[in-house]
């Protein structure tokens, strides 16, 4: 099976990583990272926004799938322009409101009985001033539209929620994506991310795995794409699990169909979870960011063959096996991320030997070649993921490996896996 891979982050790399598992699966990532051995890299075929030559090199080149790692080419509707030459792993453009527009996905979600915080959505800042008088501190305020993860604000103070929604409304600090705001209700609890694989009619869940999206230690400081992630999660038990499928998945599900816009691909759930009940934080349209890099190693089936079942619209299997081990995944970042940072950062002591030992993978996402040496591109530069017979061996083995290989001006989080 011939399959051509977008995207260039740690999610893509152990995307790839699970897909060459398969010993028929070839595998192209446009344009994909460091990580990516040269041969299996295209990286000047796709722009971001240029579906037309996309589609003709795909066509003349004879692949069998496409894999769309990020959310903005399916917001942009890649999906719906590729879908009669190939089949597509990711949902069509009116399917993936559902991370495009926050709106739309809480409109969605009272329709459909999905629970999620009670919102307002507003358009000037005398609508939005009104609705934070209305709800109790903290405040969350969230852009509409994509802004990579910085959207959202969540602050106990009055005076910063509404200098937020004056960044977004009148500022326009995420341009388009800001146009409107959704003001919502805090949710109290714990976090966990459950994806599911689509067919357009029903939704399979992985297990869950639990992201940690602020900069610092203690889940302190900025929001960003996240920090680390551990899977399985011991606050997930069967029957949460069982009330996901019916009152997240399976209701959303229903939605998209009623809605007229099948779902196929991986739907992320964003939950809040608070003893037995359950909240929809977000819904995202893709694979998240770390937490997929320390999933797809416990996934114990064939993923290009899940992928063309989601795409054909004929999953078949009734529940996905996972390996019985922990798995972590902590990320390495540039000094200042999410705010400005350095690039061009020699990361070779820490990328360019690969682990011995096979319960330990490092993943690239902001990396480039410069002759010989590794160099940094992005905020989130690398992930090192490792497995265990609990989370606290994983998390030995990851810092351990971490540690020994500090380098200058990165960081990382040194608490991931161990808070409760
Ligand atoms: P989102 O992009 O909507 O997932 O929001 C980013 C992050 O902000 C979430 O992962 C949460 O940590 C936090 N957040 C968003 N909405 C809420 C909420 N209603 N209550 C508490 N925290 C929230
Ligand atoms: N880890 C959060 C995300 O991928 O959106």
């Amino acid at each position: 099976m011939k399959i051509a891979l977008i995207g260039s982050g740690g999610r893509e790399h152990a995307i790839y990583w699970k897909l060459k598992q398969s010993p028929y699966a070839q595998v192209h990532v446009f344009p994909g990272n460091a990580g990516i051995p040269a041969d299996d890299r295209r990286k000047d075929v796709f722009s971001g926004s240029d579906f037309d030559s996309l589609k003709s090199y795909l066509e003349s080149n004879k692949y069998d799938l496409l894999v769309v790692g990020p959310e903005q080419p399916l917001v942009d509707g890649i999906a719906d322009a590729l879908e009669s030459v190939i089949p597509v792993f990711g949902p069509s453009k009116a399917a993936a409101r559902i991370e495009g527009s926050k709106k739309w996905a809480k409109d969605f979600m009272e329709k459909y009985g999905i629970p999620t915080a009670r919102s307002f959505s507003c358009s000037n800042v005398e609508e939005a001033y009104e609705a934070l008088e209305q709800m109790p501190s903290p405040y969350v305020v969230k852009a509409d539209g994509l802004a990579a993860g910085k959207g959202v604000t969540v602050t106990e103070n009055i005076k910063e929620a509404r200098h937020a929604v004056q960044d977004c409304l009148e500022r326009k600090i995420f341009g388009d994506s800001g146009a409107s705001l959704v003001i919502e209700q805090f949710l109290k609890g714990r976090e966990a991310s459950v994806f599911a694989l689509c067919d357009g009619k029903r939704a399979i869940p992985f297990q869950p795995a639990r992201d940690h999206k602020r900069a610092q230690d203690q889940d302190q400081g900025p929001n960003t794409g996240g920090m680390g992630a551990v899977t399985p999660v011991e606050y997930i038990d069967a029957k949460l699990l069982n009330k996901i499928q019916t009152e997240v998945l399976d209701r959303a599900m229903q939605g998209f169909a009623d809605e007229g816009c099948p779902y196929k691909g991986l739907l992320y759930a964003g939950l809040m979870i608070d003893g037995d009940q359950i909240n929809v934080v977000e819904f995202n349209c893709r694979f998240g960011d770390p937490e997929t890099q320390a999933l797809l190693p416990m996934l114990d089936e064939d993923l290009p063959e899940l992928m063309m079942q989601c795409a054909r619209g004929d999953l078949q299997p009734d529940f996905l096996r996972f390996r019985e081990l922990a798995s972590i995944i902590v990320v390495i970042a540039a000094e200042g991320y999410p705010g400005s940072y350095e690039k061009g950062i020699d990361m070779n002591p820490l990328l360019a030997a690969r682990p011995e030992s096979p319960d330990t993978l490092l993943f690239h996402a902001g990396t480039e070649m410069e002759g010989e040496t590794i160099r940094s591109t992005g905020g989130r530069i690398a992930g090192v993921v490792a497995s265990g017979s609990s989370i606290e061996d994983a998390r030995k083995q990851a810092y351990s490996y971490l540690n020994d290989r500090k380098i200058e001006r990165t960081f990382f989080r040194t608490d991931i896996g161990s808070l409760k």
